[in-house]
């Protein structure tokens, strides 16, 4: 928590309209962070700034002017939360489209490499900043959505070698790998309804938006001298590579 006297930390999270970026942008304000929530849909992000006051921006990340005139105007930030993502797990490329891909690459790995260069000069100024990205179980294990584990593993790879880029500089990069956390993202990632709410009632016992948003401010909190590298976490009753290892089951049926 940060005092009356003292200015409060700014903090952008991306994907703040619902799920872990809003729950992430809830927190940050209540650890008294300056929080703007960027998003595409307002009527999600005027609800949010009502619920929280922060501060809002409604825009689509894969539009890079938009990022660039976005740092421009909010000016040094010591936090970047990457989260904005989609994925299309019954768009296997035998049953997808070119656009599952494009849509896919463009937001989960353009978008962010292009928010952290647009948010960085403020940080290596100062020599202080904190750069989180949500990654997935997806990017480090098998699973049976190769675009997405695809994406996912380019932002694990990204985080790895910015680290490296960014050693001497006091910035620090923290990874954070999801498994199952009960969100929005099915809503988006399965259109088939039928499997949808299969999806929905696998019965294991999903991680919560909150949680998650716990997990990202422990990262933040530790010493500035302590970089968290990455996070894994998964439902207890999750294991690696989905939920299905049935080979008898269609892989575009397994269930992330
Ligand atoms: N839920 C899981 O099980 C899980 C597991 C591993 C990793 N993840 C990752 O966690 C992150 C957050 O997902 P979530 O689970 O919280 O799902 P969610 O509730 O669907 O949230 C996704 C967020 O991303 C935003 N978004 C998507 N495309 C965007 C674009 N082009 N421009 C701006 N914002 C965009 C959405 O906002 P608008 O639609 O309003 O733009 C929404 O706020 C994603 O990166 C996802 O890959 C999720």
């Amino acid at each position: 928590m940060t005092d009356a006297a003292t200015p409060k930390p700014v903090a952008v999270v991306t994907g703040a309209s619902s799920g872990i970026g809003a729950a992430t942008t809830r927190r940050l304000v209540d650890e008294g962070y300056q929080v703007h929530a960027v998003a595409r849909r307002a009527d999600r992000l005027a609800a949010l700034a009502v619920a929280t006051g922060c501060e809002t921006h409604t825009l689509d990340v894969t539009d890079t002017d938009a990022l660039v005139e976005l740092a421009s105007a909010i000016g040094p930030v010591d936090v970047l939360v990457n989260n904005a993502g989609l994925g299309r797990m019954d768009a296997t490329l035998e049953k997808g489209t070119l656009s599952d891909i494009t849509r896919t690459i463009d937001t989960n790995v353009t978008a962010l490499m292009v928010a952290t260069m647009v948010f960085l000069p403020s940080m290596t100024e100062r020599r202080s900043g904190h750069i989180v990205n949500i990654g997935s179980m997806a990017g480090l294990y098998p699973l049976a959505s190769a675009t997405y584990g695809a994406s996912k593993a380019a932002v694990n790879r990204f985080c790895t070698n910015l680290r490296l880029e960014l050693r001497g500089t006091g910035i620090r990069v923290t990874e954070i790998c999801p498994g199952r956390v009960a969100t929005e993202f099915y809503d988006v990632a399965v259109t088939d309804p039928a499997k949808r709410e299969r999806s929905k009632n696998s019965g294991v016992k999903e991680i919560t938006s909150d949680e998650l948003a716990d997990t990202i401010f422990y990262a933040l909190s530790v010493p500035a001298h302590v970089n968290i590298n990455r996070i894994e976490l998964q439902p207890t009753e999750q294991t690696y590579g989905g939920m299905n290892f049935d080979a008898t089951v269609p892989a575009d049926s397994d269930i992330a």
